[in-house]
């Protein structure tokens, strides 16, 4: 049992000045909590989702990718208009668009926003969801056509004169100059946590992005890419990007009292699903990162202020799956933790997705930028992370633990 760390005025030396908010888009009201038949897109749903994103003061949204999900891009740009502020983030698996279309699709991207084009590219982390479009290669090789990929966007985008390229994946003669984003470049997240993940990311990425993982580990691993892009000279490191499903309530008891109704929802979800099939016959992720999920469940269901893994458990750790469970205070402090860790990226997703994400707006997002700002007026560390310490305190966890 992890006894409460004491916290202190001072600002921890590894603490990211400022934070950012991520939160995935979601086409329709479908979930995990409440599965319901759909076609796909509920035009007007999606709209009020990325419209509740705009107001209650997130930065970015991403738009994820899959062989059977909608096109992020199409999707990414229809965020451009909806929206005034929002940055779409549009996952892309290198394997689906040669390398010149993306610049050019992502420099299209960026025009028609402003400036507000990101993208987050995903080498693979399933060798039979690769297939599925046509990608057989294997994972280390889909990670050394990442590293390739990133080198000719860059190019893509910034280059004045006609250049040619023969690489190991692309080969082309003359091109350029290409269509050219709004401002100078673009910024290039990398997902994935295999040794060629960091490799890639830590020698090549502006952002490298994490699922929830407890403090100490996820502050090893940022260590470990930075250190990588130091190795590589780099003087501006990548940003760090850590996501997160929060449980929310007025209170941590009434937090944790959903926390367990939710699960027993989520795993009955997953126990009908597709998904079934794999969590029930533990059929083991190729991914690292869900491999990492998996594993940070078995040693413990709680770990550090809020960070719950049983919906890891219960969904084989298929995406982002690793809670906060609190009160918004206690999820805002811990939030906050990460921060002091470096991250600087904060992807948050609820279960209840639209409610949820109108609630972290309203009660989550305000705290942490209230605390950050009181670091940068004063220089020292405000009361919540001291005053919420959700699990930390003996009184929650005893009661998260008689839940089990
Ligand atoms: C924040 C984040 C977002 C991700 N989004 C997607 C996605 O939209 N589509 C997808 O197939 N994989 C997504 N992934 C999964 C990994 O990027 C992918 O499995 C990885 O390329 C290979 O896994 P590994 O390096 O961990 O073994 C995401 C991962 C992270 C950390």
């Amino acid at each position: 049992m992890t006894s409460a760390p004491v916290f202190t005025q001072q600002i921890p030396d590894t603490a990211a000045r400022g934070v950012e908010f991520i939160s995935l888009s979601h086409l329709n009201p479908s979930t995990e909590l409440n599965p319901v038949p759909t076609r796909g897109i509920d035009l007007g749903y999606f709209r009020e989702y990325v419209r509740a994103l705009e107001d209650g003061g997130y930065d970015y949204t991403l738009l994820p990718y899959g062989s059977n999900s909608a096109d992020s891009f199409v999707v990414a740009s229809a965020v451009g208009q909806l929206t005034e502020r929002i940055k779409p983030i549009v996952a892309l698996r290198p394997n689906t668009t040669f390398p010149l279309v993306a610049a050019q699709k992502l420099a299209t991207l960026d025009q028609l926003t402003e400036g507000r084009a990101v993208v987050h590219l995903i080498s693979g982390g399933s060798d039979a969801e690769q297939a599925r479009q046509g990608d057989y290669l294997p994972k280390d090789r889909r990670y050394a056509r990442t590293a390739e990929y990133i080198d000719l966007l860059r190019r893509a985008w910034g280059e004045r004169a006609p250049f040619g390229h023969e690489g190991e994946f692309y080969r082309f003669d003359d091109f350029g100059p290409g269509f050219a984003p709004h401002g100078d470049t673009i910024p290039i997240s990398i997902g994935g946590q295999s040794d060629q993940a960091f490799q890639v990311g830590g020698e090549r990425a502006d952002v490298f992005s994490f699922w929830g993982e407890p403090l100490d580990d996820l502050r090893g691993e940022i260590e470990r890419v930075h250190a990588i892009a130091r190795a590589a000279g780099r003087t501006v490191l990548p940003r760090i990007w850590v996501t997160f499903r929060p449980i929310v309530a007025e209170t941590d008891e009434l937090a944790w009292r959903k926390a367990h109704e939710y699960v027993a929802r989520i795993g009955d979800t997953f126990a009908k699903s597709a998904y079934g099939k794999q969590v029930h016959h533990r059929h083991a992720p190729q991914n690292v990162g869900s491999q990492r999920a998996l594993s940070f469940a078995e040693r413990s269901e709680l770990y550090d202020r809020a960070l719950w893994t049983r919906t890891a458990a219960v969904t084989n750790a298929a995406g982002a799956s690793t809670a906060l469970v609190g009160s918004p205070e206690t999820v805002a402090a811990a939030i906050l933790d990460y921060v002091d860790r470096g991250a600087d990226l904060v992807s948050i997703r609820g279960y209840d997705t639209l409610a949820d994400a109108v609630d972290y707006g309203k009660h989550v997002l305000p705290l942490v930028r209230q605390e950050l700002a009181h670091r940068a007026a004063t220089g020292t560390r405000g009361r919540l992370q001291a005053e919420h310490l959700g699990n930390y305190g003996e009184d929650y966890r005893r009661f998260a633990e008689a839940g089990r």
